[in-house]
């Protein structure tokens, strides 16, 4: 007889606002050479230039702390009531989502995708779809299938630029045709950009999507791209009452943040050029290393590393599951298996580490590679 399923379980098994990926990614991806974990290796705190006196433990900071709230605006070229600091690109992915539908209503999320941002809409109860980013097609975002996926019913199109697992770039052309199309139904376009702030690094800046229209929605972190993970300084820029919505819906999650984390942030941001300069050194030097990896493997379709900080090739012989647990058990490495982004026969390369831990991890890579398991 087949089991119920307790209200508080999906019917994937997984428990109703819990992330299967999220607990593998805790308790699983360690390893010597971690090649799953997608951001820059952690810039050390003692490298900062922080002093005690820039530390605080309590602090006004009811919606938002004034010089956090004026360098992220800065940052980002909007004015300050557009911009709401929260606790990672995560926090600011939940508040924006739980902000713009309720219950009930239709969210449209690419696939595949970072799978929280599934996981979340779940959560909260809205009706997920999904559109196609096809692997044949580099993964790119094609308005017309976003379009044609629309209903009356849609409340926000979610998308990652740079694409979570991919890195496929969507230009400003792109974006402004899937806006086009949410606005003529009433619904707005969250466009997470934790990604994007690579090509910033790389001395690459792309505009953001905030800058297209106030349909748009974009969510941001210093994690990523300066290994400032441990900040959780992160944003969202949307309009004005919008954002206004997400601070009064955010007292119902964590009411304030850290003070000393935002005054640490406050530095960050302000040597934000030295923490960028590391970042792009082990960003290009590990991208030429990704790429000739890449091009000597037969096995493997992908496109190369262009300003992103991940891949997603594609296994052309044998099995990604039984390679993931040949890596970690046999050879000290980790990657993401492209289930977690529903994409079996592929797996996730990052390549923001220290330079030696990804020469170490693609050559026992290519190790396992060569057993063709
Ligand atoms: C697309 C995407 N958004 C958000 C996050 C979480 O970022 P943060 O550490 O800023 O919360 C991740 C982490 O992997 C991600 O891949």
């Amino acid at each position: 007889m087949m089991q119920a399923k307790s209200p508080r379980e999906r019917a994937d098994g997984v428990p109703r606002g819990a992330s299967e990926y999220m607990e593998w990614a805790k308790t699983r991806s360690a390893a010597r050479f971690n090649l799953a974990s997608s951001g820059v290796a952690a810039f050390p705190l003692a490298e900062l230039g922080a002093r005690i006196e820039d530390l605080e433990i309590c602090g006004d900071s009811a919606y938002g702390y004034a010089p956090l709230q004026e360098r992220l605006a800065r940052k980002s070229g909007v004015d300050p009531d557009r911009v709401v600091h929260a606790t990672g690109t995560s926090m600011a992915n939940l508040l924006v989502l739980a902000a713009t539908a309720d219950s009930g209503d239709e969210v449209l999320i690419e696939e595949p995708t970072y799978s929280l941002l599934v996981d979340a809409a779940r959560w909260l109860r809205f009706e997920v779809r999904r559109f196609p980013r096809r692997a044949e097609d580099a993964f790119r975002v094609d308005p017309r299938e976003v379009e044609r996926a629309l209903t009356p019913r849609t409340r926000l199109v979610v998308l990652t630029n740079l694409h979570n697992p991919s890195s496929a770039f969507t230009p400003p052309e792109d974006l402004r045709a899937v806006g086009d199309a949410a606005r003529s139904i009433g619904a707005r376009v969250l466009v997470d950009e934790v990604y994007l702030e690579s090509l910033g690094v790389l001395g690459r800046p792309s505009g953001s999507a905030a800058h297209l229209g106030p349909e748009f929605v974009v969510t941001s972190s210093l994690t990523k791209a300066y290994g400032l993970s441990g900040l959780r300084c992160g944003w969202a820029v949307a309009d004005p009452d919008l954002a206004h919505r997400m601070w009064r819906l955010n007292d119902l999650f964590g009411v304030i943040p850290a003070h000393p984390a935002e005054r640490l942030s406050v530095v960050a941001l302000d040597h934000l050029d030295r923490v960028a300069a590391r970042a792009r050194r082990i960003l290009e030097t590990n991208a030429d290393g990704a790429n000739a990896f890449l091009a000597a493997r037969p096995d493997l379709a992908c496109s190369p590393v262009d300003g992103g900080m991940i891949a997603f090739p594609r296994l052309l012989r044998g099995d990604v599951e039984r390679l993931c647990h040949r890596l970690r058990e046999a050879y000290e490495t980790t990657i993401v298996p492209g289930r977690f982004f529903g994409a079996p026969g592929h797996f996730r390369l990052a390549v923001g580490c220290h330079p030696e831990t990804l020469e170490g991890g693609l050559e026992r890579l290519a190790a396992a590679l060569d057993e063709r398991l």
